[in-house]
């Protein structure tokens, strides 16, 4: 039994050592006490179990032979929890089976730009579907007596200068779309442990950040687990534990821990600080004693990695229903992609897969006399290639090609430079479709690609890097044995230019700058109105669904009641399909700068023909708040909010209007130098300000004495750009500083009773 009254009886050395991995992927034991180690291993989307002898945290040795799933890139276009429990449940089995007590993912981080080297891990670029995909993760792997590890705490959304790179972030961008993701996984999944980021936030690495690690993740969100560096990550281990970090990885043969002794020694570091580090480990380790195996066979697993690959791709186009492939067709598939798959990334996720399926023996099996061409050589398309490859589309009814990103276009360590495939990849799919217009692509690719072919593909379906088993669902897809039913997770821009953080990506020397604020992916593109390729939230399906009956529990409402909000949809075509259905709310009277509409709900529904299923929402204060930074707190003003339901962003069907009371106003602290504008525009204050005016009214300036300033627009736009000093140079004697100190107190009054 692991408790904290452990702690009492360790020696300050011990204490220390526990701070420091004892090598690369464990944490110091002390058999003699009965306190194990902690085994940890990557990663999001396999179990990546090094040898200790050969190991690497950037994916360059070898691993044990585990399943590959898909990357969190396809994962999380599923936009399915219960898919997402599945897989963290798999890879928590896993991970028991082999001996391993912490699974080094979910990764969550937002995609803030289409460049991110390692977007292939992560889920989102929006922070709602990151946490609630996160969150289920989370659940998953730890049913199993195994701790999750969310990465990376926070806002590392580039790997140019990864370890030195200060990321420059305002306070409500950070609560709004960088932090989501982690509260969520932390406090709905609960998560033992998290893990910090390379890069520094606002001037501190997050390790040792006082206002994330200590105020938020500590304080705020009461977070008692685990607070692990990422591999490397450590800057200064004593300002670290002092603000809330348990572990440094890999170990640095004991260095660290003489540094922590030391600062005990003398006084640099509070004993009870040290004691709240180990007290971290014992919460992850207590949770993850008394492990029965799974007897799960990894054939099973990789069964698991087909479903999520065949419930997460994207049909993103789909003219004239040229897929699924009609029975009987001549097909033609070329590209090298399709043989030897691209199915997963490079660094310290990369696993070394149990069985690989490639689409073109899959496809070859349903469609035995498809003729393929391999069309090109990772980027190189040779005359001959081209010339087979254009044989084969002009002998057949339709053509397949399959492109993408090569291997060596993304991966951890570095980003991309351009959102280009090759060009040998793009050339090759515009010869092909002036032989054969009967086109589709398939895309192998980790992050969004700018497709100047669009107009010649008649069909596209995004299949991401689709993990082991995604060849066999790329094959089901296009031939009809199942029917799409992914959306996109993230925006695709029509060209790199378009996107938000192109200005300031990756930054410069040390330092990125998130200018674009609150403005990530659609939040951005909706408030430009500047229509992306593809939007967040699109995918299409081989049938159609209605949308009808939207209806709210109430028309007007608290900021602290909950709306429960209804809507039905029903499957219009003649084939079983999921629908994924979307709850943006849209603020139509903010006072703050926001965007256009953000999502706070999603469901994704199982709908035979025919069939119609109502699904309900639940609406908490938090889907309508913003983040104020004066309360540093969650704010909801009073005013009318939109609940738009949609089939994806840019896909409105059905919206309503609700009134939403807060029961916290804001309070206007009032000074010599505060606006009339802010005055007149609170009721308490207006009402108290009324009177005063009157008795000043007599001696102001242009006429305004003749107007009443509630009716009068002039009068009012006048007055609403005086502070009350300014008004006061005019109005005199009348208001002299001790009138105006009377009226400051007693309009803050106002407020106060
Ligand atoms: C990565 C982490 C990973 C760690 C251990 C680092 O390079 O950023 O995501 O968990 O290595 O392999």
């Amino acid at each position: 039994m692991i408790n904290l009254s452990l702690i009492n009886t360790l020696t300050l050395e011990q204490k220390a050592r526990l701070c420091v991995g004892m090598n690369f992927w464990m944490t110091q034991g002390y058999p003699e006490v009965d306190l194990p180690s902690l085994f940890m291993s990557d990663g999001p989307h396999g179990l990546r179990k090094q040898d200790l002898k050969a190991s690497d945290h950037l994916g360059l040795n070898d691993s044990q032979s585990s399943v590959c799933y898909p990357t969190g890139s396809l994962a999380a276009c599923s936009w399915d929890r219960e898919l997402l429990f599945q897989l963290g449940d798999s890879l928590g089995q896993e991970a028991g089976q082999l001996g391993v007590d912490m699974l080094l993912g979910p990764a969550i981080n937002i995609k803030r730009s289409p460049l991110c080297g390692r977007n292939f891990e992560y889920y989102s670029e929006d922070p709602y579907l990151a946490g609630q995909l996160a969150a289920a993760f989370v659940k998953g792997v730890q049913g199993n007596k195994v701790s999750a590890c969310p990465k990376h705490f926070t806002a590392n959304n580039q790997e140019t200068r990864r370890k030195a790179v200060d990321t420059i972030v305002d306070e409500r961008t950070l609560r709004e779309i960088y932090l989501p993701a982690f509260e969520a996984a932390l406090k709905e999944g609960g998560a033992w442990a998290v893990m910090s980021s390379y890069n520094k936030i606002n001037g501190s690495y997050p390790a040792e950040h006082p206002h994330l690690a200590t105020e938020i993740l500590r304080g705020e969100w009461g977070f008692e687990g685990t607070y692990v560096t990422d591999w490397g990550a450590m800057d200064q281990i004593v300002p670290s534990i002092r603000a809330g970090l348990t572990l440094q990885m890999p170990g640095d043969g004991g260095n660290a821990a003489q540094k922590l002794i030391a600062a005990v020694e003398n006084g640099s570091l509070a004993m009870a600080d040290l004691d709240r580090a180990v007290a971290g480990l014992l919460y992850t380790l207590a949770r993850v004693q008394g492990r029965e195996k799974a007897t799960t066979t990894s054939a099973a697993y990789h069964r698991l990695a087909y479903q999520i690959a065949l419930e997460s791709m994207v049909l993103l186009k789909n003219q004239a229903g040229i897929l699924p492939l009609a029975p009987g067709a001549r097909v033609g598939v070329v590209g090298e992609m399709a043989e030897k798959p691209r199915y997963q990334g490079s660094g310290s996720s990369h696993v070394n897969p149990y069985r690989l399926v490639c689409a073109l023996e899959e496809m070859k099996a349903i469609c035995p006399h498809l003729r393929y061409a391999r069309g090109y050589a990772d980027e190189v398309v040779t005359p001959a290639m081209a010339q087979e490859a254009l044989q084969v589309a002009q002998d057949s009814d339709v053509v397949v090609v399959f492109a993408g990103l090569p291997a060596s276009y993304e991966s951890e360590a570095y980003d991309r430079t351009d959102m280009r495939m090759p060009d040998a990849h793009n050339r090759l799919i515009v010869e092909l479709a002036q032989a054969n217009p009967n086109l589709v692509v398939v895309l192998s690719n980790g992050s969004a690609v700018e497709m100047p072919w669009l107009a010649h593909a008649r069909g596209v379906l995004e299949a991401y890097l689709g993990g082991e088993a995604g060849g066999a669902a790329v094959s089901d897809l296009l031939f009809g044995r199942a029917n799409p039913c992914g959306k996109l997770a993230e925006t695709f821009p029509v060209q790199l230019e378009d996107n938000p953080a192109y200005l300031n990506f990756p930054g410069e020397g040390d330092r990125v700058e998130y200018r674009e604020g609150l403005f990530v992916g659609y939040r951005y593109y909706e408030k430009k109105n500047r229509p992306p390729a593809f939007a967040f939230g699109h995918g299409l399906s081989y049938t159609t669904f209605a949308y009808s009956d939207l209806a709210l529990d109430r028309a007007e409402m608290d900021d602290t009641h909950t709306l429960t909000v209804r809507c039905r949809v029903k499957n219009t075509g003649d084939r079983a399909g999921k629908e994924i259905v979307q709850l943006y709310v849209r603020d139509l009277e903010s006072p703050v700068i926001r965007p256009v509409k953000e999502l706070k709900e999603f469901a994704k529904v199982s709908l035979a023909p025919g069939e119609e299923k109502e699904i309900t929402f639940r609406l908490g204060r938090r889907a309508f708040a913003y983040y104020h930074t004066g309360l540093g707190d969650w704010h909801v003003h009073s005013g009318e909010y939109e609940i738009c339901i949609a089939a994806a962003a840019d896909d409105v069907r059905l919206s309503q209007v609700v009134q939403v009371r807060a029961t916290v106003p804001l309070k206007v602290t009032v000074t010599r130098n505060t606006l009339l504008m802010d005055i007149l525009a609170d009721p308490i204050l207006e009402a108290a300000f009324q009177p005063l005016y009157e008795g000043i009214k007599p001696y102001l300036p242009f006429n305004l004495n003749q107007k009443d300033i509630k009716t009068d627009k002039l009068a009012r736009s006048m007055l609403n750009n005086m502070t009350l000093n300014s008004l006061a140079s005019y109005v005199g004697s009348q208001l002299n500083d001790g009138v105006l100190e009377e009226i400051i107190r007693r309009l803050n009054a106002a407020q106060a009773s």
